[in-house]
């Protein structure tokens, strides 16, 4: 298959990396020059764990190469991957989608035979009509079939996401295209992943279903581990003992700072807004992003709390600043209301991410940078676990110590247990143990 991906953003460079890994004969297309530079000498733009050998690999066998130029990738491609940006607009969280309007523009004029144009970007129901009604009025000729094909990657696991998937959701209604998308996919056959081939606008609904659903999920435990703090319990009991039960599962299950990211954030709001447009409003959506907004703010006064009341003028040293381990992804992250909340208090922070530095840099002003968890403690009278990465699963708790002015530890992910903290004489507080 002659596979051209549009857009070499996370979504796109990882899936085309993948289906060149497939056999596929995979060009992924940018419009930024300084990004396709670079892909083409070999740098890779993001974090992401394994990408730099799989692209390097590929680019070496001759199946994987970048271009700034659409035209020429399109013609004679068998598929054509939509997976540009769709970012959320600013005012009303729309999914801003002249992105993907703008790259179907493109495609039209440069289709020749039968080609499927398949959306990858996350985007609103009924994008996937109104990009056929765009290449239809382009290239009226023109032999396309517009297919629905959300991706489901989690940032820090995205390779073994695609290869090893859930499942794999095609929307179309064209027995042709499903084929073409079958042939594309077949590599996963040996891995048993279902395929599920639906109507278009099932197919847009269902990212936004599954991605609402899960911080739906995260939301919940969240609330009931607030609720665990003034009652006496322990929301890590809780979640296994619900999460044992199948119909819940255990997964997302684990309560934290709220959830952040490049998907969750946008992808609730984008759902409250389409399902209010066509009134049918999903209320349990539009609680979740309200909830998650506030908690994100709530953490900060938690760490407030721990400090006593007061961080005036204390040093907080915040350990991870990225949404998650293992990205160097900043967007919409817990650490950005929780510095902001300190710095508000009077707080002086410091702080210390494994890969995020180089991406938090221009988004939190006034803060100052470590080098490593310890040189962050330095001094410090609080010291907050904002991110689980693993450097800070097994921290010499003596050695920092010894190194704060106050033993306090706000432990936002629930990385230790109090026996183990306290025993080093530290004030421990975590979330939703009691
Ligand atoms: C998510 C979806 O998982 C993926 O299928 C979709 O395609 C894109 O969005 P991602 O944003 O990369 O992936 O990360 P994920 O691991 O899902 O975590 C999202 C956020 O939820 C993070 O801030 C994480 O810390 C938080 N989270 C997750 C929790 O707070 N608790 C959990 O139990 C799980």
């Amino acid at each position: 298959m002659r596979i051209a991906m549009i857009g070499s953003g996370y979504v796109g460079l990882v899936s085309g990396a993948c289906f060149a890994d497939f056999g596929h004969d995979v060009i992924c297309v940018d419009k930024d020059p300084a990004k396709i530079e670079a892909l083409q000498a070999g740098r890779i733009p993001i974090f992401e764990p394994g990408l730099d050998a799989l692209v390097g690999d590929n680019v070496r066998q001759g199946r994987l190469s970048f271009t700034t130029e659409l035209a020429p990738a399109v013609a004679g491609a068998d598929a054509v991957f939509i997976a540009v940006g769709t970012p959320s607009r600013r005012g009303d969280g729309f999914a801003d989608l002249s992105f993907v309007y703008a790259a179907a523009r493109e495609i039209a004029g440069a289709i020749t035979g039968y080609t499927v144009v398949v959306t990858k970007s996350t985007v609103p129901v009924g994008t996937g009509d109104e990009v056929e009604h765009i290449i239809r009025e382009t290239a009226p000729e023109a032999e396309v079939a517009v297919v629905s094909n959300p991706e489901f990657l989690r940032e820090g696991a995205a390779i073994d996401d695609f290869k090893r998937p859930d499942r794999i959701v095609i929307g179309t209604e064209d027995a042709r295209a499903a084929a073409v998308m079958n042939e594309v996919y077949r590599p996963l056959y040996l891995n048993a992943a279902p395929i599920l081939v639906t109507g278009r606008r099932t197919a847009e609904l269902t990212k936004y279903a599954a991605n609402a659903f899960l911080a739906t999920k995260i939301t919940f435990i969240n609330e009931i581990a607030d609720l665990c703090e003034q009652v006496g319990a322990n929301v890590q009991e809780v979640a296994r003992g619900i999460g044992l039960d199948n119909r819940i599962g255990k997964k997302f299950l684990h309560a934290g700072p709220g959830y952040g990211g490049s998907c969750f954030p946008k992808d609730t709001l984008a759902l409250v807004k389409t399902a209010q447009d066509h009134g049918a409003p999903i209320r349990i959506v539009e609680t979740v992003v309200a909830v998650n907004d506030q908690r994100k703010r709530a953490m900060a006064r938690k760490v407030i709390a721990a400090c006593g009341g007061s961080v005036r003028g204390k040093t907080v040293a915040l350990l991870g600043l990225t949404f998650k381990p293992n990205t160097d992804d900043m967007r919409d992250a817990p650490s950005l209301s929780i510095v902001a909340g300190l710095r508000d208090a009077g707080a002086i922070v410091r702080a210390y991410d494994p890969e995020g530095m180089e991406q938090a840099r221009p988004l939190l002003e006034g803060i100052t940078y470590a080098e490593d968890a310890y040189h962050c403690a330095e001094g410090a009278d609080a010291l907050v676990i904002v991110t689980e990465w693993n450097a800070f699963r097994a921290l010499d708790f003596a050695r920092l110590r010894a190194a704060m002015t106050e033993a306090v530890l706000v432990d936002l992910r629930n990385v230790y247990s109090r026996n183990t903290v306290e025993k080093h004489g530290f004030r421990y507080s975590s979330i939703g143990i009691a």
